[in-house]
């Protein structure tokens, strides 16, 4: 223990109970307080050592804290949140040191502090986040609003940061945003004004057809047109996709040789200046007409046995399928056909020889296919 001599002779005064370390006691141990109020504190020794108060993060005692007579009281005057904490008293004496701590917790009215500040001038189509964070005891509730309307906002709310975002402004989202911290000491807002640039002259893109639908084989031409100042750059691509190899590309208009069905899928047009971009889409379904063939397209059966044949048909669906019997007004009674165009006899007959046509038909178009079908005994 590290006494100094003034220490040393005041207890040899004082200590009347030689041998026994001081008991202290604080009252009140803890106090929560507003903010602007006053508070003390009272130190109580056994034996009457001499009493130290200091803060328990051993940081000095601040202006507005005073010590009272002898030592023993500390007054909290007009109270601020940065009093907040723990106040330790300490008295020694030759047989040692004892000390007992009293806290004080100091409610205040929410603090905001935007980031960044504002106000804001952005660009129209950038990402925007503006945090708010609040301080205040107790812990603050944070909310975003928007100056003369109540439609909800989006924000992301971590612990005492509430932030306001748009992944894209627009410029209608130009305004007067407030945030709001409140506590049960008060409320406090802080306004940002945020103006998107840009809205004039800004791209506008638009598409001849939204959607189209076309056949395989045949040329198609997407135009888009774009409105703004200066006059926007269009391009054109395709989503997730390259565009098609044959293609062309000249003021606007995309033009698509012999497409295929896959060349179906979204295009995008792309309208871009100083002041932003654009976007319009067209969907094309690209639809081909069947492609018929007969599964097997040759059968060499004996009498009695089974005949199957599958017609098979790639194209835009709905398909249909109709079988037939070359040169013959019907197919062969027992003949049974399914809407997936299968043909079947049970039990063949040397009669049933012949040539064996499918048809398959869309709303494009049809295909026939045939199988040549030997029973010979
Ligand atoms: C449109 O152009 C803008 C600006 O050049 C770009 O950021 C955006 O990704 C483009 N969109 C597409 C679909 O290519």
């Amino acid at each position: 223990m590290d006494f100094s001599p003034g220490v040393l002779i005041l207890c040899s005064l004082l200590c009347s109970v030689a041998g026994q370390a001081p008991v202290v006691s604080v009252e009140p141990r803890t106090a929560t307080v507003r903010q602007g109020e006053t508070v003390s504190f009272r130190c109580q020794v056994s034996g009457g050592a001499p009493i130290e108060w200091k803060r328990a993060n051993n940081q000095a005692l601040q202006d507005n804290v005073k010590l009272g007579p002898g030592g023993s009281v500390l007054t909290v005057a007009n109270a601020r949140p940065g009093n907040q904490g723990q106040y330790r008293c300490t008295a020694s004496n030759s047989a040692g040191r004892g000390s007992a701590t009293a806290v004080l917790n100091v409610k205040f009215a929410p603090k905001v502090r935007l980031t960044p500040a504002g106000p804001l001038l952005v660009r129209i189509g950038e990402p925007v986040s503006v945090e708010c964070r609040a301080t205040g005891r107790p812990r603050p509730t944070l909310t975003w609003k928007r100056q003369g309307s109540t439609l909800q906002l989006f924000t992301t709310d971590t612990n005492d940061v509430n932030t306001i975002q748009w992944p894209a402004v627009h410029p209608e989202d130009s305004g007067v945003y407030i945030c709001q911290a409140e506590n049960t000491e008060g409320m406090t807002e802080v306004k940002i004004e945020i103006t998107v640039e840009g809205g004039l002259g800004a791209p506008v893109a638009s598409v001849s057809t939204t959607e189209m639908t076309v056949v395989e084989g045949h040329t198609v031409t997407m135009s888009c047109q774009a409105t703004g100042s200066p006059t926007p750059v269009i391009t054109w691509s395709k989503l997730r996709a390259p565009l098609p190899w044959k293609h062309t590309m000249v003021d606007g208009v995309l033009t698509l040789t012999s497409v295929g069905r896959q060349d179906s899928g979204q295009y995008i047009c792309n309208a871009t200046n100083i002041h932003g971009y654009s976007e319009a889409y067209t969907q094309m379904e690209v639809e081909s007409p069947p492609y018929a063939t007969s599964l097997p397209d040759q059968a060499r059966l004996q009498p009695g046995d089974a005949l199957r044949l599958q017609c098979l048909a790639h194209g835009s669906h709905p398909i249909r399928f109709e079988w037939s019997r070359v040169g013959r007004a019907s197919l062969p009674a027992g003949a049974q056909t399914t809407k997936d165009g299968k043909l079947l006899i049970a039990h063949a007959r040397l009669s049933d020889s012949g040539t064996y046509k499918c048809v398959a038909t869309n709303h494009i178009g049809s295909s026939e296919a045939v199988a040549k079908v030997i029973i010979k005994a």
